[in-house]
Protein backbone atom coordinates (compact mmCIF):
# COMPACT_ATOMS: atom_id res chain seq x y z
CA UNK A 1 0.00 0.00 0.00
CA UNK A 2 2.88 2.34 1.22
CA UNK A 3 4.78 1.87 -2.03
CA UNK A 4 1.28 2.40 -4.44
CA UNK A 5 0.90 5.69 -2.51
CA UNK A 6 4.60 6.44 -3.50
CA UNK A 7 4.07 5.91 -7.24
CA UNK A 8 1.14 7.34 -7.20
CA UNK A 9 2.40 10.83 -5.33
CA UNK A 10 5.72 10.10 -7.96
CA UNK A 11 3.10 10.06 -11.08
CA UNK A 12 1.15 13.37 -9.72
CA UNK A 13 4.73 15.31 -9.25
CA UNK A 14 5.50 14.07 -12.74
CA UNK A 15 2.02 15.03 -13.95
CA UNK A 16 2.10 18.53 -13.00
CA UNK A 17 5.62 19.25 -13.89
CA UNK A 18 4.85 17.69 -17.46
CA UNK A 19 1.65 20.34 -17.26
CA UNK A 20 3.38 23.34 -15.90
CA UNK A 21 6.16 22.99 -18.69
CA UNK A 22 3.61 22.53 -21.16
CA UNK A 23 1.70 25.93 -19.98
CA UNK A 24 5.12 27.85 -20.19
CA UNK A 25 5.84 26.33 -23.38
CA UNK A 26 2.58 27.59 -24.88
CA UNK A 27 3.27 31.28 -23.20
CA UNK A 28 6.97 31.33 -24.86
CA UNK A 29 5.62 30.46 -28.32
CA UNK A 30 7.78 33.03 -30.24
CA UNK A 31 10.91 32.01 -28.22
CA UNK A 32 10.52 28.34 -29.38
CA UNK A 33 10.03 29.78 -32.71
CA UNK A 34 14.14 29.69 -33.07
CA UNK A 35 14.82 26.72 -31.97
CA UNK A 36 12.39 24.91 -34.63
CA UNK A 37 14.04 26.98 -37.31
CA UNK A 38 17.69 26.01 -35.64
CA UNK A 39 16.76 22.42 -36.08
CA UNK A 40 15.72 22.54 -39.57
CA UNK A 41 18.76 24.58 -40.12
CA UNK A 42 20.91 21.87 -38.58
CA UNK A 43 19.54 19.32 -40.99
CA UNK A 44 20.29 21.13 -43.87
CA UNK A 45 24.37 21.86 -42.31
CA UNK A 46 24.13 17.94 -42.21
CA UNK A 47 22.49 16.99 -45.93
CA UNK A 48 25.16 19.86 -47.12
CA UNK A 49 28.19 18.06 -45.10
CA UNK A 50 27.35 14.48 -46.80
CA UNK A 51 27.10 16.49 -49.88
CA UNK A 52 30.71 17.42 -49.89
CA UNK A 53 31.71 14.17 -48.70
CA UNK A 54 30.20 12.75 -52.02
CA UNK A 55 31.98 15.07 -54.00
CA UNK A 56 35.07 14.37 -51.75
CA UNK A 57 35.69 18.91 -52.23
CA UNK A 58 35.92 20.75 -48.91
CA UNK A 59 34.44 24.18 -49.02
CA UNK A 60 36.38 27.04 -47.53
CA UNK A 61 33.27 29.23 -47.94
CA UNK A 62 29.94 27.02 -46.68
CA UNK A 63 27.96 29.79 -47.39
CA UNK A 64 28.59 29.27 -51.14
CA UNK A 65 27.76 25.12 -51.02
CA UNK A 66 24.59 26.58 -48.73
CA UNK A 67 23.87 29.00 -51.57
CA UNK A 68 23.72 26.82 -54.11
CA UNK A 69 21.37 24.17 -52.30
CA UNK A 70 19.25 27.18 -52.27
CA UNK A 71 16.14 27.41 -54.96
CA UNK A 72 15.02 30.76 -55.78
CA UNK A 73 11.43 29.97 -54.72
CA UNK A 74 12.75 29.76 -51.31
CA UNK A 75 15.07 32.83 -50.88
CA UNK A 76 16.54 36.07 -52.24
CA UNK A 77 20.06 34.22 -51.75
CA UNK A 78 19.61 31.62 -54.02
CA UNK A 79 21.81 29.20 -56.81
CA UNK A 80 20.22 31.09 -60.01
CA UNK A 81 23.76 33.02 -60.76
CA UNK A 82 25.96 30.24 -59.79
CA UNK A 83 23.40 27.86 -61.91
CA UNK A 84 24.82 29.69 -65.07
CA UNK A 85 28.42 29.91 -63.81
CA UNK A 86 28.26 25.99 -63.24
CA UNK A 87 26.56 25.57 -66.47
CA UNK A 88 29.67 26.82 -68.33
CA UNK A 89 31.72 24.70 -65.80
CA UNK A 90 30.35 21.72 -66.53
CA UNK A 91 30.88 22.32 -70.87
CA UNK A 92 34.19 23.36 -70.42
CA UNK A 93 34.73 19.77 -68.38
CA UNK A 94 33.19 18.17 -70.90
CA UNK A 95 34.65 20.01 -73.93
CA UNK A 96 38.17 19.30 -72.72
CA UNK A 97 37.68 15.47 -71.45
CA UNK A 98 36.45 14.97 -75.15
CA UNK A 99 39.41 16.50 -76.93
CA UNK A 100 41.69 14.88 -74.84
CA UNK A 101 39.88 11.63 -75.46
CA UNK A 102 39.89 11.95 -79.52
CA UNK A 103 41.50 14.96 -80.56
CA UNK A 104 40.03 14.18 -84.30
CA UNK A 105 36.38 14.81 -82.50
CA UNK A 106 33.88 16.65 -84.74
CA UNK A 107 32.56 19.66 -84.02
CA UNK A 108 29.21 17.95 -84.30
CA UNK A 109 30.20 14.96 -82.25
CA UNK A 110 31.57 17.55 -79.45
CA UNK A 111 28.73 20.07 -79.79
CA UNK A 112 26.60 16.81 -79.19
CA UNK A 113 28.37 15.59 -75.74
CA UNK A 114 27.93 19.30 -74.55
CA UNK A 115 24.37 19.16 -75.23
CA UNK A 116 23.71 16.22 -73.68
CA UNK A 117 25.88 16.75 -70.46
CA UNK A 118 23.96 20.01 -70.21
CA UNK A 119 20.45 18.88 -71.01
CA UNK A 120 18.07 19.63 -68.20
CA UNK A 121 16.08 16.59 -68.98
CA UNK A 122 19.33 14.51 -69.27
CA UNK A 123 22.31 13.89 -67.70
CA UNK A 124 22.07 17.43 -65.67
CA UNK A 125 19.20 15.80 -64.17
CA UNK A 126 20.11 12.28 -63.73
CA UNK A 127 23.43 13.23 -62.08
CA UNK A 128 22.13 15.57 -59.60
CA UNK A 129 19.34 12.83 -58.60
CA UNK A 130 22.53 10.10 -58.37
CA UNK A 131 23.77 12.97 -55.82
CA UNK A 132 20.58 13.37 -54.24
CA UNK A 133 19.97 16.85 -54.36
CA UNK A 134 16.27 16.59 -54.70
CA UNK A 135 16.97 15.58 -51.34
CA UNK A 136 18.95 18.45 -50.23
CA UNK A 137 18.02 21.36 -52.13
CA UNK A 138 15.81 23.98 -50.04
CA UNK A 139 12.68 25.19 -52.08
CA UNK A 140 9.40 26.88 -51.01
CA UNK A 141 7.00 25.00 -50.04
CA UNK A 142 4.46 24.74 -53.31
CA UNK A 143 7.92 23.79 -55.40
CA UNK A 144 8.72 20.72 -56.14
CA UNK A 145 12.00 19.41 -55.48
CA UNK A 146 12.42 16.32 -57.82
CA UNK A 147 10.99 18.96 -60.89
CA UNK A 148 14.31 18.61 -63.13
CA UNK A 149 14.69 22.27 -63.78
CA UNK A 150 15.42 22.49 -59.53
CA UNK A 151 17.63 19.32 -59.23
CA UNK A 152 19.36 20.74 -62.53
CA UNK A 153 19.91 23.89 -61.34
CA UNK A 154 21.21 22.66 -58.17
CA UNK A 155 23.46 20.23 -59.75
CA UNK A 156 25.20 22.94 -61.91
CA UNK A 157 25.31 25.55 -58.87
CA UNK A 158 27.49 23.57 -57.22
CA UNK A 159 29.93 23.62 -59.87
CA UNK A 160 29.70 27.41 -60.12
CA UNK A 161 30.20 27.59 -56.27
CA UNK A 162 33.67 25.27 -56.16
CA UNK A 163 34.42 27.64 -59.25
CA UNK A 164 34.34 30.42 -57.02
CA UNK A 165 35.23 28.73 -53.79
CA UNK A 166 38.43 27.24 -55.32
CA UNK A 167 39.04 30.42 -57.48
CA UNK A 168 39.72 27.99 -60.52
CA UNK A 169 36.70 26.78 -62.77
CA UNK A 170 39.38 24.35 -63.85
CA UNK A 171 38.89 23.12 -60.25
CA UNK A 172 35.60 22.81 -60.70
CA UNK A 173 35.55 20.55 -63.59
CA UNK A 174 37.84 18.21 -62.72
CA UNK A 175 35.22 17.52 -59.17
CA UNK A 176 32.87 17.24 -62.12
CA UNK A 177 34.68 15.04 -64.40
CA UNK A 178 35.11 12.82 -60.90
CA UNK A 179 31.45 12.49 -59.87
CA UNK A 180 30.89 11.46 -63.73
CA UNK A 181 33.98 9.65 -63.86
CA UNK A 182 31.84 6.22 -63.51
CA UNK A 183 29.67 7.66 -66.71
CA UNK A 184 32.79 8.94 -68.33
CA UNK A 185 34.37 4.97 -68.31
CA UNK A 186 31.11 3.61 -69.52
CA UNK A 187 31.17 6.08 -72.49
CA UNK A 188 34.74 4.74 -73.29
CA UNK A 189 34.15 1.77 -73.34
C1 LIG B 1 39.64 13.30 -52.02
O1 LIG B 1 40.45 14.45 -52.11
C2 LIG B 1 41.71 14.32 -51.49
C3 LIG B 1 42.43 15.68 -51.53
O2 LIG B 1 41.79 16.60 -52.32
C4 LIG B 1 42.52 13.23 -52.21
O3 LIG B 1 43.76 13.07 -51.59
C5 LIG B 1 41.73 11.93 -52.15
O4 LIG B 1 42.40 10.92 -52.88
C6 LIG B 1 40.33 12.11 -52.70
N1 LIG B 1 39.54 10.92 -52.49
C7 LIG B 1 38.78 10.40 -53.45
C8 LIG B 1 38.00 9.20 -53.07
O5 LIG B 1 38.69 10.87 -54.57
C1 LIG C 1 7.59 16.20 -58.86
O1 LIG C 1 8.38 16.07 -60.02
C2 LIG C 1 8.67 14.72 -60.38
C3 LIG C 1 9.63 14.75 -61.55
O2 LIG C 1 9.14 15.55 -62.61
C4 LIG C 1 7.36 14.00 -60.67
O3 LIG C 1 7.66 12.66 -61.01
C5 LIG C 1 6.47 14.06 -59.46
O4 LIG C 1 5.24 13.47 -59.75
C6 LIG C 1 6.26 15.50 -59.02
N1 LIG C 1 5.53 15.52 -57.76
C7 LIG C 1 4.49 16.31 -57.57
C8 LIG C 1 3.87 16.23 -56.22
O5 LIG C 1 4.06 17.08 -58.44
Amino acid sequence: MGSHFRVSATLLFLLITLLSSSAQAFSEEESSLPELSLRVSTSFSIALANLQNQINYTFKRFGLLRRAMTHSSYSEENNKALSVLGESVIQTSVALQSIRKDVDISAKDLNLAIAEAAKVEGSCNADGIRLGLQNVVRVASKTNATAPAVVCGAFRALFGAIAIDSGSSDVAGEVYGKTRSGVWSVVTL
